[in-house]
């Protein structure tokens, strides 16, 4: 029996199967912060295709929070009206509406890729004064206020989302962005409550999924994304990840997207197909909690397999939906499965 097309309850929300449209950021919004067309079209897409659960991409839960200017932005009630159509049209089309909800710290504030992805001078804030990389401005370290403030702008932004319709919430631990770069002792260098110890550099992201726990009802999930390791020498790695996700556990999220990078440059990152799911193993078979699997994952097989392996409960595709958003549909069939599907496309799977 195909496990990667066999549903999934997360609390109360019923995932058709286990593939879902991985968080990536579409640089489409207006400078406002709000859902275009482009949105309303490719997420849509995605759930048409056959995706069990679409993650709209980093949603920033303040302005200085963004990775672009044209990134999704939640801090407003003026992004209610798209952000509650997106989530409508994505279920309508078959799929739970999850949405991803992120502050981008010192790596805020860029180009979008396709216009050189170069750091627009932006202030920028984090644990510590150090920049990413050079060219990058040196952000202000957060004061407690600072931490309070942004702790405020998850939560507010978490009801928003739920407001807006959306059922699956992931908090953004990863990448390098603000909450991830608190975790790494190459990002976050404080002497205060904040810094030094693993106990210390994870308390303000602790802070925050429990706060946003506290206002997402027990019916709905809570994900957390982080980087298992940031690939750095003395950085950040999957000891501390397994610390990471026991107490993430006990607050009551319900599963830990494992990805990678993001946190340092110039790092060497042994990408390969599946390179990332032993972390996801990792966290799954020695805390007990439950895991997504992302990174270089193209064929049915390698997904059923690894699936199959007990290394992860959720497979996120990134690129290979934006190749092809029906892959889910094609997927069913190379796996012989008839898959819940539009009866409109039948014909062809
Ligand atoms: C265009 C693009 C945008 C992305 N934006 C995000 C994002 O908003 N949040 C996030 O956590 N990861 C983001 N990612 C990473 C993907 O979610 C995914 O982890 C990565 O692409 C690896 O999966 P893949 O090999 O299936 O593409 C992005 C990736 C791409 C290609």
């Amino acid at each position: 029996m195909s496990l990667l097309f066999s549903p999934l309850g997360l609390r109360n929300v019923r995932l058709k199967n286990r593939l879902v449209l991985s968080p990536m950021c579409q640089y489409s919004a207006t400078e406002k912060g709000e859902v275009t067309d482009w949105h309303l079209l490719h997420y849509p897409t995605r759930a048409l295709g056959g995706v069990g659960l679409v993650l709209v991409e980093a949603t920033a839960v303040e302005p200085l929070g963004r990775i672009s200017p044209h990134d999704l932005g939640i801090w407003s009630e003026a992004h209610l009206p798209g952000l509650r159509e997106l989530a409508r049209r994505i279920r309508e089309a078959g799929a739970a509406p999850g949405i991803q909800l992120a502050h981008a710290g010192r790596k805020a504030g860029t180009a979008r890729p396709w216009e050189g992805g170069k750091p627009l001078g932006w202030r920028v804030v984090g644990p510590s004064p150090i920049p990413f990389n050079a060219g990058y401005p040196v952000p202000e370290p957060l004061d407690e206020a600072g931490m309070e403030r942004i702790l405020e702008a998850f939560v507010e932004g978490a009801k928003r989302a739920l407001e807006a319709g959306f059922q699956v919430i992931e908090l953004h631990m990863a990448h390098g962005y603000l909450l991830s770069s608190f975790l790494s002792p190459l990002s976050n260098q404080r002497t205060d409550a904040y810094g030094g110890s693993l106990e210390n550099r994870m308390r303000f992201p602790l802070q925050v999924a429990q706060a946003v726990r506290e206002v997402v009802p027990p019916e709905l999930p809570l994900l957390v994304r982080v980087s298992a390791t940031d690939w750095g020498e003395g950085g950040w790695g999957l000891e501390d990840t397994l610390a990471f996700a026991e107490k993430l556990k006990a607050l009551g999220v319900d599963l830990l997207d494992c990805s990678s990078g993001g946190v340092v440059p110039g790092v060497k990152v042994p990408v390969a197909p599946g390179f990332q799911v032993p972390f996801a193993d990792a966290v799954r078979k020695r805390v007990g909690m439950r895991t997504g699997a992302v990174g270089l994952l193209t064929t049915p097989e390698q997904m059923e397999t690894l699936l199959q392996a007990g290394s992860a409960d959720l497979i996120l595709l990134g690129r290979v939906l934006l190749r092809d958003p029906y892959f889910p549909l094609r997927a069913a069939k190379a796996l012989g499965v008839a898959p819940e599907m539009p009866p409109q496309y039948q014909r062809a799977f």
